[in-house]
């Protein structure tokens, strides 16, 4: 008997031990015809396979086919972005009196997406996963210890994908901050073009944005903490258009923050709805997130799965999320997250064919 229980247990400990040792894989959720995988380096998306209205099968998330091009690469394909996602403007903030320096990794002065070390560029442990059953899922968390990146505290941080009804995945994500306070703004950030990742530009996709305002920026695209209606600027998609209908407005495309109109709280509200004309594929979101981050991978560079070229415009972010900066932004929703008060953003992604 004893022998058995020692058995076990070295069985559970060398279950755990792979744990401990944080090996970087491939994980994978599978129901009906939708299928996700996943990568515990950023707790990221690596593809979304999905029928177009012919039932004719695409990945619709720009990736990388290796772990070694997650690792090396700084474009955050389909990660979990944080502490803070979006920019801090100087790379430093004050809380209650003291001044905390980050990492500058944004131009010369900010710091994005929580710093070079930030959630995306990390190995996440999977705490559980599921591939049977009526709700495939997988949990990830990640333990940001105090002083990680320059930010205050340690921070438990749990991240759950799951498959929910059909052509549907909702993601929860949640932090708790253990000793100190801290900001905490997490995004998922995965680059997304419904005619399939290898199809070209999404500047034909027809968008709507429930946002009626933005988050004006500065020149290095941080936030002045002013309002602005986009009533008849390029940033209005209050009704359904193209991207590419007003994008000769703006110098290189859309990196934009906006206001979405449900109110804050932790309900989930419409954030926006991406179609494709093309494929026939339509991508609906809603978060509980006060912002969004609209990005049309103004600069994008590189080589992709099955060697694609991602060129600008290859895909499209909708990074909901608090408004960018907001920890220096005194009258933007707060964003710092204290032992007893934890952080919680939940979003829902919804795919049909029209
Ligand atoms: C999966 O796709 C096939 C082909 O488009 C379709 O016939 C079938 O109804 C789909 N399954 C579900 C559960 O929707
Ligand atoms: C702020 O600092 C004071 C003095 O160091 C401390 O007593 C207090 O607990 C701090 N408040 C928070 C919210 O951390
Ligand atoms: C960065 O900060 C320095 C020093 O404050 C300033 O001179 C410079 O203009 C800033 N750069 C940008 C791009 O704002
Ligand atoms: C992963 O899990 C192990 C075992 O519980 C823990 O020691 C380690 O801190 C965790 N790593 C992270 C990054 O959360
Ligand atoms: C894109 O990357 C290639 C290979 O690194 C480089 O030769 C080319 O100049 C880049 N193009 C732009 C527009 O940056």
């Amino acid at each position: 008997m004893a022998k058995i229980i020692v058995l076990c247990c070295l069985i559970i400990l060398a279950a755990f031990g792979s744990v401990n040792a944080q090996k970087i894989g491939f994980y994978e959720l599978k129901k009906d015809n939708i299928t996700l995988k996943f990568t515990n380096w950023g707790a990221a998306i690596v593809s979304v396979i999905l029928p177009d209205r012919n039932g004719k099968l695409a990945d619709v998330a720009l990736g990388f086919d290796s772990i070694q091009e997650y690792e090396t690469n700084k474009r955050n394909f389909g990660a979990v972005v944080g502490r803070v996602a979006n920019r801090i403007k100087g790379a430093q903030f004050t809380l209650n009196g003291t001044v905390y320096k980050l990492i500058v990794n944004d131009g010369p002065n900010n710091t994005i997406h929580g710093g070079p070390q930030g959630f995306a560029h990390v190995v996440w442990n999977v705490t559980a996963h599921s591939n049977v059953g009526h709700t495939p899922y997988i949990v990830f968390t990640y333990h940001s210890i105090d002083g990680d990146q320059g930010f205050p505290g340690d921070l438990l941080v749990t991240v759950r994908y799951a498959l929910i009804g059909h052509n549907k995945f909702s993601i929860t994500m949640k932090a708790v901050a253990l000793n100190k306070p801290t900001p905490v703004n997490l995004a998922q950030h995965a680059y997304w073009n419904l005619g399939g990742h290898d199809s070209g530009n999404i500047l034909s996709n027809v968008i709507q944005i429930f946002g009626s305002q933005i988050t004006a920026l500065d020149s290095e695209l941080i936030p002045t903490g002013k309002f602005e209606p986009v009533k008849g600027t390029p940033y209005d998609f209050l009704e359904p258009r193209p991207i590419k209908s007003k994008i000769n407005g703006l110098a290189k495309g859309y990196d934009i923050n906006y206001v979405l109109d449900g109110g804050v709280g932790n309900k989930l509200k419409r954030v926006a709805v991406v179609q494709d004309p093309k494929s026939g594929r339509v991508l609906e979101l809603s978060a509980s997130a006060p912002g969004v981050q609209f990005f049309t991978a103004n600069s994008l560079n590189m080589t992709g799965k099955g060697g694609f070229g991602y060129k600008p415009h290859a895909g499209l972010c909708l990074e909901t999320q608090a408004f960018p900066n907001s920890v220096n932004q005194p009258n933007f929703p707060s964003t710092i997250v204290s032992p007893g008060k934890p952080y919680e953003h939940n979003m829902l992604f919804k795919f049909s064919t029209n």
